[in-house]
């Protein structure tokens, strides 16, 4: 999602001409039932470990993640610049409501990533008890860096059905309608994340996907936990959209067990042994599988969304261009007509647009991500 970054500045930089909003890029949902691997996913899509993951309920509060692209830090941090806008790398914006626990900064800084997710543990227990209990109230984080496109991801609580702790009794319709007012806004993209070990036909990450998209437009089905089939059996069929036909398509991944957790193994480690894994077991779709194809599956789909916005764009520009002639007209005086200059740069860059998408799914191809399927850093 690199190689997006920039085209999108591209296109900001020509529209803060005008001062209008550009492309809302669509926000990235993740959905399924409770473990079925919807944190290990977004983590590893983020390509560092900041995330709660684990057996049972851990993410309990819908954590909404803003990538926000900046630029470099050491520019930022020069003394000169206003250090009170400054969020390094990344700030908890409940850190604002819980100011009495971090009196002397706001915006809290964390460069740390580890330190993260103690603060998003914390604040899931501020939040919603230390108890197993869950809120609707999302929890807020945003990471500033150069490298990351203008992107929101978030992370749900998982579908639930037998309450436990102190989760209330209709648990389960409380989580399914926390991620319905998330996978609703036709602006989500939704990652319905099903285990290979689970069947595919009761996947409850589909069939509320479903309810809100049921042309399966904006739903990806990620399956993940392949290497925990058991033994003579495999996900060939499912992987193929056999059992059921996901229109924006099927990616098998195989992320890190509790096992790989509690032994710290690397995200870098973890994606090394997801290929060697997927070309042991599902050769002939080791090139369509794992977690850095989902990545690059998902830079395709946000680059489509860009392509469709386009011609909305122009038209934009158009009117703007119109009101603008209008306006200087009503001035009386010849002046020198910029709004002509930006209507060309948007028509060229509508022109170039194909050959950077061809130009960018050449480059996703050959280019080696290291660290694999990350969106930044
Ligand atoms: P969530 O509840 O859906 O957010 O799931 P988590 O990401 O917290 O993962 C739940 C548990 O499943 C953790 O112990 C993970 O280590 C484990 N896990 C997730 N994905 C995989 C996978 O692909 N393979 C294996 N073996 N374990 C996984
Ligand atoms: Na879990
Ligand atoms: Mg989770």
């Amino acid at each position: 999602m690199e190689t997006l970054i920039p085209t999108i500045n591209r296109l900001q930089e020509v529209f803060l001409t005008v001062g209008t909003e550009i492309i809302q890029l669509p926000q990235i949902v993740v959905v399924g039932s409770q473990s079925s691997g919807k944190s290990s996913v977004l983590e590893s899509l983020v390509g560092r470990d900041f995330l709660p993951r684990g057996s049972g309920i851990v993410t309990r509060r819908p954590l909404v993640l803003q990538l926000i692209n900046v630029a470099p830090l050491k520019e930022r941090l020069k003394p000169e610049n206003d250090l009170s806008q400054v969020h390094v790398v990344l700030s908890s914006e409940l850190s604002l409501t819980h100011n009495a626990l971090f009196p002397t900064c706001f915006p809290q800084i964390f460069t740390d990533f580890q330190e993260i997710r103690k603060e998003i543990e914390a604040e899931t227990a501020r939040g919603s008890g230390d108890n197993k209990g869950i809120s609707p109230e999302p929890i807020h984080l945003k990471i500033f860096s150069p490298n990351v496109l203008n992107l929101t991801l978030v992370d749900l609580p998982g579908i639930t059905k037998v309450p436990v702790g102190d989760q209330p009794e209709d648990i389960e319709a409380q989580v399914q309608e926390m991620i319905l007012s998330f996978i609703s806004n036709p602006n989500s993209l939704i990652l319905a994340v099903s285990p290979a070990n689970s069947d595919l036909a009761t996947a409850d990450a589909l069939k509320l996907a479903r309810e809100v998209d049921p042309d399966g437009r904006r739903t990806l089905l990620v399956v993940s936990k392949l290497d925990l089939m058991d033994a003579g059996t495999d996900a060939l069929e499912v992987l193929l959209g056999r059992v059921i036909p996901i229109r924006l398509g099927i990616i098998g991944v195989v992320n890190r067990s509790q096992h790989d957790i509690n032994t710290q193994k690397s995200l870098q480690d973890s994606i090394k042994d997801e290929q060697a894994f997927l070309q042991r077991h599902y050769p002939s779709l080791a090139s369509r599988a794992g977690m850095r194809y989902l990545a690059k599956t998902l830079s395709r789909l946000l680059m489509h969304h860009i392509r469709d916005c386009l011609p909305d764009l122009k038209t934009r520009v158009t009117v703007l261009s119109a009101q603008y002639q209008a306006q200087l007209n009503s001035y009386g005086q010849p002046v020198e007509d910029h709004s002509a200059t930006l209507l060309q740069i948007v028509t060229k860059f509508a022109s170039d647009y194909c050959n950077t998408i061809e130009g960018t799914a050449r480059h996703i191809q050959t280019s080696e991500l290291c660290g694999g399927a990350r969106i930044c850093y």
